[in-house]
């Protein structure tokens, strides 16, 4: 599917060939689960050796790396909410995590980038709200920086899918 420079994407991130790929991980920025352990995987033990040298990340925050064995030239990792029921500051520290992976962007004259659905695994943030935060953000950033081409929303569940599918109609 493809709305202007939004794409929705089916497939395993690890396998994109792009600027980026965000990754959802931990404070420790040291592997987990998920999308986390997957992206490790397929980049390989050297990114591990760089994600050491970056003494975790906040919330909210984002650190960038090189890709390794991926075909994606870097790894933008952000660390979202763990979902405890909306009051504790879930939906802004969801919009920032794309806010500052945006800003990596931005920065390191990336044009294609593509994020997991950040917080919505293991982090339990409900599906729809979720992509709705992420959508108008990436609207957001759309707007400021013309060097990006192409941001993939990759749906790795029918869900997330029609998660993001919900969004994008409501613009
Ligand atoms: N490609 C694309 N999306 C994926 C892939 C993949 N290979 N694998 C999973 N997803 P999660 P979180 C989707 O749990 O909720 C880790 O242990 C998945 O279906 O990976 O932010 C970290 O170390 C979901 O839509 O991340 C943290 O401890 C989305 O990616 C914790 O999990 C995010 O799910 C972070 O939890």
């Amino acid at each position: 599917m493809k709305f202007g420079k939004i794409h929705l994407v089916d497939d395993d991130i690890t396998t994109l060939h792009v600027d980026a790929i965000v990754n959802a991980a931990n404070n420790s920025l040291l592997g987990g689960g998920g999308v986390d352990g997957a992206i490790h995987r397929a980049a390989g033990s050297d990114l591990l050796e760089e994600c050491r040298t970056l003494n975790g990340c906040e919330t909210g925050n984002a650190k960038i790396t090189g890709g390794y064995n991926l075909p994606a030239k870097h790894v933008i990792h952000t660390v979202g909410p763990i979902w405890k029921g909306g009051k504790q500051n879930e939906p802004k520290l969801l919009a920032s995590c794309y806010l500052r992976c945006f800003a990596l962007a931005d920065k390191y004259g990336l044009t294609t980038i593509a994020f997991p659905a950040i917080s919505t695994g293991v982090y339990g943030y409900p599906k729809k709200a979720a992509a709705q935060i992420a959508i108008n953000e990436t609207i957001g950033a759309l707007k400021k920086n013309s060097k990006l081409e192409k941001v993939y929303c990759v749906c790795f569940n029918q869900e997330t899918r029609e998660a993001y599918e919900i969004a994008l109609s409501q613009l």
